[in-house]
């Protein structure tokens, strides 16, 4: 794990003062991002919360899934100068393990805003995390329903990020509105992968 494509995220810290009541209580979509970069403790909590495995016997992870078998990963685009210490560039997140492999060492940041049927207000986040699925994890058990099973899993994905994002007093963005094939293509997603949900996030406009 030592090798150039692959960087070990920090342990996520247990930190915020806020209470789960008042991130509900406060969580909002938000639009608007400073250009400040993001430090990789934020960016590991962040991750963390989506897809980190939370019990270690049976890797389970933070957000639910049908049958445990886990058919969302998380991509990350880091603008350049996005996250301090970290490249631009395109990344999956690896939840066993907790880190974070390199698939493209360019900012594509602005190709992502373009396939969003350019949805500017994402433009200056530092980061967007885009949610993905392989289907066929879960249809092969489930059949028609493990569809449905995928959609209720990708909610409860941003909804922790969204929430962590309110706790540690970040902005978070949801985006459900872009070309499918343009995104694939931009993230050169693997055979049978499709997008589902773009994240910006980044720090809040003072
Ligand atoms: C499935 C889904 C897709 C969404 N897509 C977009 C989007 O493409 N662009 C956008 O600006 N907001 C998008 N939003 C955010 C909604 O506009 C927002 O949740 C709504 O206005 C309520 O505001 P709140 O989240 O601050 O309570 C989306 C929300 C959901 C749940």
């Amino acid at each position: 794990m030592a090798s150039k494509t692959a960087i070990k995220l920090p342990k996520p810290e247990y930190k915020s003062k806020m209470t789960v009541e008042e991130a509900i209580a406060g969580r909002r979509t938000r639009r608007n991002f400073s250009e400040q970069p993001l430090t990789i403790n934020e960016l590991s909590l962040l991750l963390w919360s989506g897809q980190g495995v939370t019990e270690e016997r049976w890797k389970h992870r933070a957000t639910p899934s049908a049958g445990a078998l886990y058919p969302l990963s998380l991509y990350i685009s880091i603008k350049t100068g996005g996250v301090q210490g970290l490249d631009a560039g395109l990344y999956r997140y690896v939840p066993e393990g907790h880190y974070l492999q390199v698939r493209e060492d360019k900012d594509i940041s602005a190709s992502l805003v373009d396939v969003g049927y350019s949805q500017t207000f994402f433009a200056k986040s530092p980061i967007c995390i885009v949610i993905t699925s392989i289907p066929k994890k879960t249809t092969w058990k489930y059949g028609k329903r493990g569809t449905q099973y995928i959609h209720f899993e990708v909610g409860h994905v941003a909804e922790n990020i969204q929430l962590l994002g309110e706790a540690l007093g970040l902005s978070v963005g949801l985006v459900g509105a872009f070309q499918d094939d343009k995104v694939s293509e931009l993230l050169k997603l693997r055979e049978g992968e499709i997008p589902l949900y773009i994240i910006p996030v980044g720090r809040r406009v003072e």
